[in-house]
């Protein structure tokens, strides 16, 4: 008799017989998907050969996982991000032409309704941190300027945390923007030197980087969404290369093209030209979008 068919399960056949029972779903996605999974899942156990606690050490972590997620908190976000995963279906799902800027994760800080600036308008809405302009192109993949791309902009502040970490300490939408550019395609605005800071580390996932002797920390970076009609839609950061932490983001986040240099501005001619009566850090990067 065929043993799949047969219906019981042995060490062996462990996987065939669970995905065998199956059969009868029409959802031909879901059914490839599951079938992918307890393959791989069972591929797993067996090489690992779990004992009975370990399995229950492993049941308890994802049930911790879950007892933390609430409309702020996203735990099983963070495991994904820690673990690759998000930036892994990240890449599967923007491949993108030569010369095209590069997407990264999106993180779990952007909020919808952040202020429409005009174009040179300070994001800091507190006066903290070291000032900072921030400015470029956004261009298509011929090299022409964008008219009317939004650019929806935001960062942690200078002690590393977003707004809405700090309700009630930082002003609501504080470090976010978004602006719309003009014919020439280019984009500027102040804001402040962002820093490294940890990916939020007091739930499980904190705790198994700890055990993984793993340090949590992202590069100082900003984060952007950048949109336009019949383009596609660019999640994407810009990162410092001068960060202790640009080559061991806790979330992989970082790519090569992403980085652009935040350069000290100490001569005072230009300190008074683009605005500030002290040392700012100037930073400049084009975005490519590539048509949809
Ligand atoms: C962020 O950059 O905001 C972020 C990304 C992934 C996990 C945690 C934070
Ligand atoms: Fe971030």
């Amino acid at each position: 008799m065929d043993v799949q068919r047969s219906g019981f399960f042995t060490e062996q056949n462990s996987a065939e017989v669970v995905i065998s029972r199956m059969e009868a779903c029409e959802d031909a996605r879901l059914k490839e998907v599951m079938a992918v999974l307890i393959r791989h899942l069972h591929e797993a156990v067996k090489e690992i050969e779990p004992t009975q606690e370990e399995w229950m050490k492993a049941i308890m972590f994802l049930t911790k996982t879950g007892h933390m997620c609430d409309d702020w908190r996203q735990e099983f976000i963070l495991l994904s991000d820690t673990l690759g995963v998000s930036m892994l279906v990240d890449a599967i799902n923007s491949r993108r032409p030569t010369g095209a800027s590069e997407n990264t994760v999106l993180g779990p800080f952007h909020v919808d309704g952040a202020p429409e600036l005009e174009m040179g308008a300070d994001i800091c809405l507190d006066g903290k941190g070291e000032p900072m302009l921030v400015r470029g192109r956004i261009l298509d993949t011929d090299g022409n300027p964008l008219e009317g791309v939004t650019i929806d902009v935001w960062q942690a502040n200078d002690e590393g945390f977003y707004d809405v970490q700090q309700k009630g300490i930082q002003p609501d939408f504080n470090l976010r923007g978004k602006f719309t550019t003009g014919a020439d395609g280019r984009y500027w605005f102040k804001a402040v030197k962002p820093k490294f800071y940890p990916i939020p580390d007091d739930g499980p996932v904190g705790q198994l980087l700890k055990q993984l002797k793993r340090h949590p920390y992202r590069p100082a970076h900003f984060h952007y969404i950048i949109t336009k009609d019949g383009f596609d839609p660019l999640t994407t950061h810009i990162f410092d290369p001068d960060d202790p932490y640009i080559r061991s983001d806790a979330v992989f986040g970082v790519k090569e093209s992403l980085m652009a240099r935040f350069e000290p501005i100490e001569d005072a001619a230009q300190q008074r030209e683009a605005g500030f009566d002290g040392l700012y850090y100037d930073v400049e990067h084009d975005f490519v979008l590539a048509r949809a």
